[in-house]
């Protein structure tokens, strides 16, 4: 197998490999990392949910990946990681499917303050809160996997260097709302150090139930979607795109994850260019990711009974 670095593809991560048996939901799959990221696992055999909260972009998407792998199996479900109540829906709509892979990859960088429908800052409420919210609601069936299909469980957190600021995560001005200063980068940096830490508590609670977690960086300025809102942000990717990873390579750390044979490798590890290296004192604060979960549960809770009783306590 090809040493993998910085600039290898999915091709190099999965050379060889053969994933049928494995069946992976995928958040923002429908364009950039996440759909490199989807299409390629599809073309070494695992059965792809393609999970997003668009009907026509989820469904083209779903196509584009047919074309390419034409013998994949592949659904689309609609997520809308903004809403609990999409949420619970799309966790419903699953619910007969042998999930033993769940990439938390849907993200975005809100440049002007926002609010899910339940009145979270948009940043940390899609990207922490949303997938804490399907996490919680899928891991009966991920800790059925084993039983099921033979696979260990594995959740995968792409989070992104920007998890180093802030440095703490200060629970005063989380998530923040409008009467703290909004920042994008702020907000966006809480965001990506709850992905970190909400996989190492995963991997505390659950480790041994079998479950893995682990984090990611896929790679910085990568030019996808990031950052639509902003012309000045989507310019300056743009232009620094011949300098960075294209989408596919910036694939290849959530593949790898997603992919390799030994969960001992990956377990509440993070990683960046399909190697472990190491993140910040704070992600890996256990008290910090304990406080998180609570915070999370906490809002989960406090979501209407239904909601409720679909969460599960470890
Ligand atoms: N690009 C980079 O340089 C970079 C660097 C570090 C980390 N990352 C991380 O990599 C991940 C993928 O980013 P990308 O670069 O591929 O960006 P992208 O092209 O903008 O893709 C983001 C995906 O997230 C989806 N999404 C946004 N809000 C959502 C919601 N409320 N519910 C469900 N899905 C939602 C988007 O759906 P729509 O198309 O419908 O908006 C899209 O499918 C993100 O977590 C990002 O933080 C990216």
């Amino acid at each position: 197998m090809k040493k993998l670095g910085a600039r290898s593809t999915t091709n190099d991560v999965l050379q060889g490999k053969d994933l049928t048996g494995r069946t992976v939901v995928i958040t923002g799959s429908n364009c950039g990392i996440g759909f490199e990221a989807a299409q390629a696992l599809a073309g070494a055999g695992a059965r792809v949910i393609f999970a997003c909260r668009n009907i026509e972009k989820g469904q083209d998407a779903l196509s584009r990946c047919q074309v390419l792998h034409p013998q994949s199996s592949l659904s689309f479900y609609p997520l809308d990681l903004a809403s609990a109540e999409s949420i619970k829906q799309f966790s419903e709509k699953v619910k007969d499917e042998p999930i033993d892979t769940l990439i938390c990859n849907a993200g975005l960088m809100a440049t002007t303050y926002q609010e899910t429908q339940e009145g979270l800052e948009m940043t940390v409420g899609v990207c922490h809160f949303g997938h804490f919210l399907l996490t919680q609601l899928l891991m009966p069936q991920l800790l059925r996997a084993k039983e099921q299909s033979g696979n260990d469980p594995r959740i995968v957190m792409v989070s992104s260097e920007s998890h180093r600021m802030p440095a703490k995560l200060n629970f005063n001005k989380f998530p923040l709302n409008k009467s703290n200063r909004f920042s994008p980068l702020t907000a966006y940096g809480q965001a990506k150090l709850c992905n970190a830490l909400f996989a190492n508590e995963l991997q505390r609670r659950y480790g041994d139930q079998g479950l893995t977690a682990c984090s990611l960086h896929p790679g910085a300025l990568i030019t996808t979607r990031f950052g639509r809102d902003s012309g000045f942000l989507s310019l300056f990717f743009k232009l620094v795109s011949p300098l960075t990873k294209n989408p596919n390579q910036g694939a290849a750390t959530t593949v790898y994850c997603a992919s390799h044979d030994k969960s001992d490798e990956l377990a509440g590890k993070y990683f960046s260019h399909c190697k472990p290296v190491r993140s910040t004192k704070e992600a890996n604060n256990p008290e910090t990711a304990r406080k998180l979960w609570e915070v999370s549960e906490g809002w989960g809770k406090g979501l209407n009974d239904a909601t409720e009783s679909l969460l599960c306590t470890a």
